[in-house]
């Protein structure tokens, strides 16, 4: 007999109030699952987060598998590939080309090899990722997504997690929903990677990356679907509001990503990869292995204005 799984409470307009079942939704409604004919997926979560097997990454991609690919990273938000031990920066590079091109952060320690960044913790004294963001979103036209590689990895910790803020979005109240869909929110890069710089270093680089602004609500550019899109160390107001309530709400939609049935967390080995979709999701490398040392690269995939 099928069990009837009993409607969701409506969401509580205080999110941590919220308990019972969540709206887990892979991909948007009306979209079947894809049947992969190269890829071989095992989700890691009901609806972000799968890890595949089957493919060597140090291999040209030709076009069935990159098509697969671009389809796994859509369907899953964030794909996992391990053992890639023949990969280095030269297929880095050819596996971010299925997407697009290379894009520097113009704030991470360079590789050596262009468009690779190497976060290192020789060179990032502990790293300071470990805040929930979206890659790049103080550019007016943020980064559509990464690739990272683990170079080395501490024997404990230093783990990555990932939340699906598709997902964050649909569980929102009605009454949030109704008051965010319009709105609009200035990113900038300034109160985060800013505050370690000289005044006269922040003003030479803001004449290349101004604030910029995004919908709060943003239409993924590849599946239409509405995406919860504001991130703590980037967006810093909502457009239109006074200063109270637009921090209010800023923090509240900022615990979003913290809810627990929204993410995917991943252990690194050497020479795993992780791709995400960096606007369907936000991101937060651990940050608990200090002293130990930890070496990775990624390269961002350059992105489109978004709407
Ligand atoms: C990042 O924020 O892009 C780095 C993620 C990580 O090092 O796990």
């Amino acid at each position: 007999m099928a069990t009837t799984i009993p409607t969701p409470k409506p969401a509580l307009d205080k999110p941590l109030m919220h308990y019972g079942r969540r709206v887990l939704d892979r991909t948007a409604p009306g979209n079947s699952p894809t049947q992969y004919q190269i890829l071989d997926i095992s989700p890691l979560t009901l609806h972000i987060g799968a890890e595949i097997t089957g493919v060597d990454l140090s291999q040209p991609i030709g076009d069935d598998l990159a098509e697969e690919l671009r389809q796994a990273l859509l369907e899953w938000k964030v794909i996992f590939f391990r053992d890639q031990h023949a990969f280095g920066p030269e297929q880095h590079l050819a596996l971010a080309g299925v997407w697009g091109a290379p894009e520097e952060n113009p704030f991470f320690p360079k590789s050596g090899t262009a468009g690779v960044s190497r976060l290192a913790k020789d060179a990032m004294a502990i790293g300071n990722e470990n805040i929930w963001h979206s890659d790049h979103s103080f550019m007016a036209a943020p980064a559509l997504g990464s690739v990272l590689r683990a170079v080395e990895v501490p024997p404990a910790g230093g783990d990555t997690m990932w939340a699906d803020m598709a997902v964050a979005y649909d569980n929102l109240s009605a009454s949030m929903k109704e008051r965010i869909d319009t709105l609009t929110a200035v990113h900038d890069w300034v109160p985060s990677w800013g505050s370690a710089m000289t005044e006269d270093r922040v003003t030479r680089l803001r004449q290349t990356l101004p604030p910029v602004e995004h919908p709060v609500v943003v239409r993924h550019p590849r599946t239409g679907r509405k995406v919860l899109y504001v991130n703590e160390p980037f967006t810093t107001r909502i457009v239109g509001l006074s200063d109270t309530e637009s921090r209010e709400l800023l923090g509240e939609l900022a615990l979003q990503a913290r809810i627990p049935e929204y993410q995917v967390r991943f252990r690194w080995q050497p020479d795993s990869i992780a791709i995400w979709d960096n606007i369907a999701v936000q991101h937060y490398a651990i940050n608990d292995y200090y002293p130990q040392r930890r070496v990775m690269e990624r390269i961002a995939i350059a992105g489109v204005p978004l709407s």
